[in-house]
């Protein structure tokens, strides 16, 4: 699929039920580290996409047992100090999860490891986590004086040095290298974030028995012998697909969607706080806890939106739906301004310039700002041809966009691959 035409949402809206595919981040790490256990994991509601395949890929090429049995995975490893070196160099995609939380994983390991990627993975900056696990004792290598892939992980003889380490960014990826590093090291490592990002990460090692404290922003891991899995997981519906639903129903006339079994981790749902701030209409019911996150499901109604001051504290906690936002935002009557949000520009396109350039197509309503966006709404969209970027979640922002305003082709659309295979599917789907 090279372009895909979206088509302008009739008079009647998005209307349906529907349910989104299983969280990536939490996906990333049930494989990882159920990898690292030695007793077998059913993993179900696993996403099924290119980022979370990569992982799997990657597990398997250091000696983990994975197989698909359809309706779930069941991963077997070889316990925290089983892994073994792989045959090739791995390539990690376009997966900055991927190759970040393996990188700490792999710093301590008695073996080489070589990593690859694809060309928007190779643009992106790693020395955020080979530094820190740098200053554990690591030594990684890479193209740009140890910043760019390809990277190769040097065999370490002794175990890694626990470290302090005041993250200059808050950063999940990052946070979580430097925690798996200090499973292997010396003594305690501990991590300061600038503002709490999606603590996945805590949660999950916490139930595989590590032995991790955590205040809002500080948190201390102490190294394992042996990590301890439960015999399932099931992972949640992704608020980060969802939130593209979420926002079309609030901005679409007439529109009223349920969204099934969605994770509302506290971490992750600053978009549902920002939209309920714009006066969206999002009812959440049913909350329950699903291997140890909260979910729930999300009733969504048209409402008026009006603009508003998006700053850097809550960034963390809705840092992939900003594209998403802006499309909210364009539709809003006033001004919203988009502030602290400059790791945009290092995501899988320069988020900002991608945003103003492509949704510059169908609006003038956009400004570009070093750290964020100025958006005047309540002008809507026109009709354009505009590009992905190849980067997934500006295809599904542009896909809203289309949707609510005029129509729109997407070209290099299929990137959507990465993160949610099914997403125009669903979106038709609601529209008929
Ligand atoms: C992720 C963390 C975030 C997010 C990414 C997934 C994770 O990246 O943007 O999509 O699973 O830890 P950063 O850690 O770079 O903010």
């Amino acid at each position: 699929m090279a372009t895909k035409e979206i088509q302008a949402a009739g008079s009647t809206g998005l209307r349906g039920q529907i349910t989104v595919p299983g969280d990536k981040s939490v996906s990333h790490r049930s494989v990882m580290f159920s990898g690292l256990c030695d007793t077998p994991v059913k993993i179900t509601n696993f996403l099924r996409a290119q980022d979370c395949l990569s992982t799997v890929k990657c597990m398997q090429a250091l000696g983990v047992k994975v197989e698909d049995r359809g309706d779930h995975l069941v991963v077997c490893g070889n316990g925290l100090h089983g892994l073994k070196e792989a045959e090739g160099i791995i390539d990690a995609g376009n997966s900055g999860t991927t190759l970040r939380l393996m990188l700490g994983i792999l710093a301590g390991q008695k073996f080489l490891t070589t990593f690859t990627g694809d060309a928007s993975l190779s643009r992106r900056p790693m020395g955020r986590v080979i530094n820190p696990l740098s200053s554990m004792g690591a030594r990684i290598v890479g193209r740009k004086n140890n910043s760019l892939l390809p990277i190769t992980v040097v065999p370490q003889q002794d175990l890694l040095h626990g470290i302090t380490y005041d993250m200059p960014m808050a950063s999940a990826q990052v946070k979580s290298a430097v925690l798996l590093a200090g499973l292997y090291a010396d003594r305690p490592t501990e991590v300061i974030e600038p503002y709490p990002s999606r603590d996945h990460t805590e949660r999950m090692l916490r139930a595989f028995g590590a032995d991790l404290d955590k205040s809002v922003n500080h948190i201390k891991i102490r190294p394992a012998k042996k990590l301890n899995a439960p015999e399932c997981i099931n992972v949640p519906g992704d608020v980060s697909s969802a939130a593209y639903f979420i926002v079309a129903a609030s901005i679409i006339k007439g529109s009223d969607v349920l969204i099934k079994n969605v994770g509302i981790n506290e971490t992750r749902t600053g978009i549902i706080d920002v939209l309920r701030n714009m006066g969206a209409d999002i009812e959440i019911s049913n909350e329950h806890d699903v291997s140890g996150e909260p979910v729930a499901d999300l009733h969504v109604r048209y409402a008026k939106l009006h603009g508003t001051e998006i700053k850097a504290d809550i960034i963390p906690r809705l840092i992939d739906e900003i594209p998403v936002i802006a499309a909210a935002a364009v539709a809003a009557e006033g001004v919203t301004v988009i502030s602290g949000a400059q790791e945009l520009r290092v995501k899988e396109s320069d988020r900002i310039k991608a945003i103003c350039h492509e949704f510059g197509r169908l609006t003038d309503a956009l400004t570009e700002k070093e750290d964020g966006l100025i958006i005047k709404g309540g002008s809507g969209f026109r009709i354009a041809k505009c590009d992905s970027c190849n980067d997934h979640r500006i295809a599904m922002s542009l896909a809203v966009a289309g949707a609510a305003g005029s129509g729109v082709f997407i070209d290099n659309a299929d990137c959507v691959e990465i993160s949610y295979p099914e997403f125009y599917s669903t979106l038709e789907m609601l529209e008929k």
